[in-house]
Parts: structure tokens; C-alpha cells; sequence
């Protein structure tokens, strides 16, 4: 397979901690940089990514509005008899469909489901950058670690940890690839500030352990449904729309612009051009 893209997995064993969402903000964030991107939902059975787009293609027929869109495909788990086929079928898909993305992209993003399987353990395992959005929470810490939760200390790694170890020595076997881990507080509120000191504790210490990067998260923030239901994304919006942008949507903004700034998409794949109508916009403003 001749692979040219940057392959951005979302992963996590954890249902409903963000990674549809962000994996939608980060690959039109990445367009709008003028990077072409490519996205994959391996969660084809809920396809939360693919509906989003839907939604977005749907707006833009209705609308006749240009608004950049990732060239995207969707991957079902195998119907096939054995698991060996259905192994076999899946490898294939999603080979092919790196194959087909990596000719024209330089991003691919990928979506996977909030449960262990074949397909999101192989996508892991060809991850160039992982990004795994958490929600703020004891719950979701034990995602990444074993804890103690009488005195709060680190006991082990969690299995999700040691899966993504697993896959980061079948991609060092494969192509001797590395896999730029990052983590990512998701829907945080600065309501219980003890809490969340202990939590930021026990990130910096479970990130040495399963060494990952911790990036700035997003807060919780009701402009995200909203936006999944348009199928629109903060960078979507526009200062001149009606009444101007509130506060909670640049804040949100901003948030995004953070997390692709860990990214570092110009380290990894030079400048890009972005598309003229958005270099006049910025001029202008
Ligand atoms: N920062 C946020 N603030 C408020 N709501 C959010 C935020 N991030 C995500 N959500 C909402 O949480 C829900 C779950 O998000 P999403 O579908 O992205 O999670 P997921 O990890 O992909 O879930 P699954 O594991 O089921 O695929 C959605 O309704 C989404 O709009
Ligand atoms: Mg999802």
C-alpha cells in the first residue's frame, strides 16, 4: 500500500465522549486550511460521522452554499461466515479505502465505534496521530488507568492503554511507525474545581505511564448538538451572520483551533493554501 496521508484516528472504549464530533470539527477545521482531507467511519452501524455529513451535504443542496466537505466513506463490519473472512473482508476495506484516500489526501480521519473490535484495533494500529477525547470525569479516567479510587493513586494501565500499546509495537513491526498519542478533556465544567485538580493530577501522572500528550480540551458547551444538527461545525460560522457570533461560539471556536494547533498539520504536512474566499474573509476582517 502506497500511503501518503497523515492517518488521524479517534478512539476510545468509551461510548458518547466526543469522538464523532471532534473528528467531524478537526477535518473541517483541516479543509478550511486548505488541506485535503478524507474522513472513514468505521462505526458504520450508529454512523454518527456519516450522518453528520449527510446533514452537511443536505444544508448545502438546500442552501447552494460552498462549504468545503471531506471525501468520506463509511466501512460495515463483515456479514461473512467465519471470523477469519470477516477479518480478512475488513482489512481489506479499510487498506483499500487508506489506499484510495492516501492517493489525494493529506489528512485521513477516522472514526471509530465506542467498543473494542477487529476493525478499530487494526485502524489504531495505523494511526500516524491518535486523538482520544474523555469526558471530564473519575468515570472516564479509568479509560485510560486502573485507579484507586480511595486514595486516588495509579495502580496499572487500563485495557484500552494496554490495547493501544499493543497496537503501537504491531505498527513499530509493521513499517517501524510510531503513534503520536494524545488525549483530550471533553465537555469539561468548572464546577467542581477539587475534582478537577485531582483528575489534572492523575492525567499528568497516567500520561508518563501510557505515554500520551495531553491536549486543551473543549468545555461543555450546548453549541455542539446544535451544530451536529445543521450539520455545521463552529468553523462553519461566520462573523457576519445575524446578530454576530455569541460568546459561547467563539469560545467553542477557539477550542477547536487549540486542539488542531497539537495537531500541528503545517509540521506534518508544510502550509497549505486556504481556498480564496476564506483568505479575502480574513483580510477583510
Ligand atoms: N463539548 C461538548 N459539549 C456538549 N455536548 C457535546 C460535546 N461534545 C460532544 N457532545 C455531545 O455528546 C454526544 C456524544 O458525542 P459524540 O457522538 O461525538 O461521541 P462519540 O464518542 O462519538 O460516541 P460513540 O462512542 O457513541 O460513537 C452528542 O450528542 C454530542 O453532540
Ligand atoms: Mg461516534
Amino acid at each position: 500500500m502506497k500511503k501518503t496521508a497523515h492517518i488521524i484516528v479517534f478512539g476510545n472504549e468509551k461510548g458518547g465522549s466526543g469522538k464523532s464530533t471532534t473528528a467531524m470539527h478537526t477535518a473541517i477545521a483541516l479543509l478550511r486550511l486548505g488541506y485535503r482531507v478524507g474522513t472513514i467511519d468505521l462505526d458504520a452501524r450508529q454512523g454518527t460521522l456519516t450522518r453528520y455529513l449527510k446533514k452537511r451535504f443536505d444544508y448545502i443542496t438546500r442552501n447552494r452554499e460552498h462549504l468545503p466537505s471531506p471525501a468520506h466513506m463509511a466501512i460495515e463490519k463483515s456479514q461473512l461466515e467465519t471470523v477469519a473472512e470477516q477479518k480478512f473482508e475488513e482489512e481489506s476495506f479499510l487498506l483499500m479505502a487508506l489506499d484510495e484516500l492516501g492517493q489525494v489526501c493529506d489528512f485521513i480521519i477516522i472514526d471509530t465505534p465506542g467498543t473494542d473490535s477487529f476493525l478499530s484495533r487494526l485502524a489504531h494500529s495505523h494511526a500516524d496521530t491518535l486523538i482520544t477525547p474523555m469526558n471530564d470525569s473519575f468515570i472516564d479516567l479509568d479509560l485510560l488507568a486502573d485507579i484507586d479510587m480511595k486514595n486516588y493513586d495509579v495502580i496499572g494501565p487500563s485495557i484500552y492503554s494496554e490495547m493501544v500499546e499493543e497496537q503501537r509495537q504491531v505498527k513499530k513491526r509493521r513499517n517501524d511507525g510510531t503513534i503520536d498519542w494524545i488525549v483530550m478533556r471533553n465537555r469539561m465544567t468548572h464546577l467542581n474545581t477539587n475534582n478537577n485538580k485531582i483528575i489534572t493530577r492523575l492525567l499528568d501522572e497516567i500520561s508518563r505511564l501510557a505515554k500520551f500528550r495531553l491536549a486543551p480540551g473543549f468545555g461543555e458547551r450546548v453549541v455542539f448538538k446544535e451544530m451536529f444538527l445543521k450539520g455545521l461545525t463552529l468553523l462553519d460560522l461566520k462573523e457576519d451572520q445575524n446578530g454576530g457570533l455569541t460568546l459561547s461560539q467563539i469560545a467553542a471556536r477557539q477550542e477547536v483551533r487549540n486542539l488542531i494547533i497539537e495537531i500541528a498539520p503545517e509540521h506534518l504536512k508544510g502550509h497549505a493554501t486556504p481556498p480564496q474566499s476564506q483568505v479575502k474573509t480574513a483580510a477583510n476582517s
